[in-house]
């Protein structure tokens, strides 16, 4: 079957290498998903272990559109009867890249009064209802530019950045799945120290540790998208989580985290409790500026405040004098930061080696990875 794997926007080629990992066949990298293909197995093992997907698609259904009645009309063909019950609910995402059909509500809106009229006619006039929060079944629609209409199922059910350990967060969290994203993109080997200067409430620290252990970032979730479809083979399923975690490792590198803020220390800590991962990860509530780090090798991986959602007093002076404390505490690392402010990077005083566009919700990022030398003249 053809599987189709969501993510963010600079997270393509990590994901194309997770999927090929664990076997994906003709994986092709798309605009913020890749599309691949795998049996029943390899799909319930996107859900439950790709690290930096967001949603997990199946798509059942396409044909080339370019009018509205003729989408509702094709839409309302399909066999939707034998696919869920009067009784189940319902929602659909719709997207859209069509010059003829570019309102991607209202192609939701026309998708949902054709799948109830084809109930309507079966059941006399009778039809599902629609749960936008927690459906039983998610389908995603998507038009492409050249007019393809595509119909998926989604098989994650809510968006798998939701892992189920976030029990508190602060201001300016980072997604679950961009962390992850921004972990594998590092290229760690989880052979030295990761540590986390500015933790917040210790999202990257806590993938980190998931990674490092090999443990499923689905491990916590009990409900997924295909559990409520017809083919849903629990024995298959049970096999997999199974599987999955005979594969987790023990892993001794030490995964260190820090805040300023007391409030950030008591979220991720409660946050890690969560992920049953007490024992893998430090956190100490120590500012930057005081750090006195005696890891001989670390990767430092760190999402400092933009002054978009969390506010500071002067940005600018904020990153110039971060840039000094980061010469003087972090020397002999890798450093890699993410920041949506691309000048304020620019007063760390500090040239990358490598830079990388990412996006956190809606805001374009700098991903930049620094060499910080021990001389801490270069980097
Ligand atoms: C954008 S938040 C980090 C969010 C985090 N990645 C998460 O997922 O929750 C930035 C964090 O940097 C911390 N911070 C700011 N200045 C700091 C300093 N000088 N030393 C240590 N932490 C600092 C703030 O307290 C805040 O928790």
């Amino acid at each position: 079957m053809q599987i189709i794997a969501k993510t963010f926007h600079g997270l393509e080629e990590v994901l194309a290498k997770e999927i090929k990992a664990i076997g994906g066949k003709n994986v092709q990298v798309l605009k913020r998903a890749i599309s691949y293909e795998g049996d029943q197995k390899l799909l319930y093992r996107s859900v439950y272990e790709l690290r930096t997907a967001l949603r997990i698609l199946k798509p059942f259904y396409s044909f080339k559109t370019k009018h509205e009645n003729h989408l509702y009309k094709k839409i309302k063909e399909f066999d939707w009867v034998n696919q869920f019950n009067l009784d189940q609910t319902f929602a659909i995402n719709a997207a859209t890249a069509s010059k003829y059909l570019n309102h991607s509500q209202y192609l939701a809106l026309k998708a949902k009064d054709a799948i109830v009229d084809s109930f309507r006619e079966v059941y006399d006039r009778q039809r599902p209802s629609i749960e936008k929060i927690n459906p039983d079944f998610r389908i995603n629609l998507h038009l492409s530019f050249d007019n393809i209409c595509t119909l998926a199922w989604d098989a994650s059910g809510e968006s798998l950045y939701k892992r189920g350990y976030r029990v508190e967060v602060l201001e300016a969290p980072i997604n679950e799945v961009l962390a992850a994203g921004m972990i594998l993109e590092s290229g760690w080997q989880k052979d030295c120290a990761l540590i986390d200067p500015m933790c917040g409430s210790g999202t990257i620290l806590t993938e980190a540790a998931l990674y490092a252990h090999n443990i499923p970032p689905q491990i916590q979730r009990k409900q997924f998208g295909f559990m409520k479809w017809k083919d849903f083979d629990r024995e298959l399923w049970e096999t997999v989580k199974r599987e999955a975690e005979e594969r987790m490792v023990k892993c001794e590198v030490p995964i260190l985290g820090f805040d300023k803020d007391f409030r950030a220390v008591k979220a991720s800590t409660k946050n890690i409790f969560a992920a049953e991962l007490e024992g893998a990860i430090e956190i100490e509530k120590i500012a930057i500026e005081d750090l006195e780090l005696a890891e001989e090798k670390a990767i430092v991986i760190t999402n400092p405040p933009y002054d978009e959602r969390m506010a500071l007093d002067d940005v600018t002076a904020f990153y110039k004098d971060l840039g000094y404390v980061i010469k003087d505490k972090l020397a002999g690392y890798t450093l890699w930061m993410i920041s949506s402010n691309g000048k304020a990077l620019k007063q760390l005083g500090l040239k990358p080696n490598a830079r990388k566009v990412l996006y956190n919700g809606p805001l374009k990022c700098e991903y930049n990875c620094y060499e910080l030398f021990k001389s801490g003249k270069k980097g």
